[in-house]
């Protein structure tokens, strides 16, 4: 048994002697500055529950208007659009994601008239648009075309920047899209227009309740052709420096908790912001388990989001964007 005189100098427990100590001692904090709120939206006049993803609508164009305009009140300063598109305009070569009078470009004009100071991000793939359900174009073999879908990337890009995007996020890793994206953005006069590219976005099952909200899962195969191997951290470097080197402004890995080593791995290598998306498998998971009484819900989102920013990311992606804005808003610590 040690002594009870025993000299201890460093007591690390003085830091965290009260909560105004802690407060001052905090590394990390949660504010509305770098959260990103992703919503989905549909042609349709009512607003829907998610079944996969309960807390979460697909928004009417007006619900939507009225969501954004709350959040953007809260004090959130972007978000990301989804769109889940009617089955009769899916096609096999996703013409609808270049539509310019499509849903998106419509959504946004709208959203710019009406909450013109809100960042608005359009995601840019094909798997909404595409019958397919992939995020490019299937070939013959079932193989997806790398280079055919950049094309299409290009126009959907050009499509959202016209329609007012303030930056354009492709999701669909295919190679080379970051550059040949940002030529055809600046060709048409966008040189404004920012990329925000999924960089390290793996082929995760994390990701299924999205698929289900938007009706997007693939009708064949999977998606391990172009995303990336779940085991594969250095990896990341490889994709990070090629987004860099091909012009993009911010880079992002995803899904967001369980890759918390790739995203320090990625915030120690790179000198753009780097954004992190806690995504609906991850949001699913906090609900259930909260919705059964076994976790305090709050208090888990909260170290969630803690834990993703602490890991490196400047700005995280997260379906808990508004409900943590109206918490710091009511600065309930
Ligand atoms: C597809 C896309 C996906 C997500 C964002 N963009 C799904 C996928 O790659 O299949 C997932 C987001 C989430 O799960 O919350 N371009």
């Amino acid at each position: 048994m040690t002594t009870p005189d025993t000299h201890q100098a460093i007591r690390p427990r003085r830091n965290r002697k009260s909560s105004a100590i802690r407060t001052l001692c905090r590394e990390t904090r949660l504010s509305c500055d770098s959260l990103i709120y992703p919503v989905f939206v549909h042609e349709s006049p009512h607003d829907e529950e998610i079944d996969s993803m309960p807390g979460c609508k697909r928004w009417s164009p007006d619900g939507l208007l009225r969501e954004v305009s709350e959040a953007h009140s809260l004090g959130i300063g972007a978000i990301v659009l989804f769109p889940a598109i009617e089955e009769k305009l899916k096609s096999t070569s996703a013409a609808e994601s270049y539509n310019e009078d499509g849903l998106i470009p419509k959504i946004i004009r709208a959203i710019k008239n009406e909450t013109p100071d809100i960042t608005v991000i359009t995601d840019v793939a094909l798997d909404p648009y595409n019958s397919d359900g992939h995020d490019g174009l299937v070939g013959d073999n079932g193989k997806i075309l790398n280079d055919e879908t950049v094309e299409i990337l290009c126009k959907q890009a050009t499509c959202h920047a016209r329609a007012g995007a303030d930056i354009v996020s492709p999701s669909d890793m295919m190679d080379g899209r970051v550059g040949a994206i940002r030529e055809a953005l600046d060709e048409d006069g966008w040189n404004d227009t920012s990329i925000l590219s999924y960089t390290a976005k793996y082929a995760s099952a994390y990701y299924g309740p999205f698929r289900n909200a938007l009706g997007s899962a693939p009708k064949a195969g999977d998606k391990k052709t172009y995303q990336m191997d779940p085991a594969n951290a250095r990896e990341a470097l490889r994709e990070a420096s090629l987004d860099i080197d091909e012009g993009a402004d911010m880079i992002m890995v995803k899904p967001a908790g369980p890759y918390l080593d790739v995203l320090a791995l990625v915030a120690s290598h790179v000198d753009v912001p780097v954004a992190a998306y806690q995504v609906s498998g991850e949001y699913l998971m906090i609900e259930s388990a909260a919705a059964a009484g076994w976790i305090n819900r709050e208090d888990v989102i909260r170290e969630s989001l803690t834990g993703i920013h602490r890991a490196g990311a400047t700005a995280v992606l997260t379906y808990y964007a508004k409900e943590v804005a109206g918490w710091l808003h009511a600065n309930k610590d």
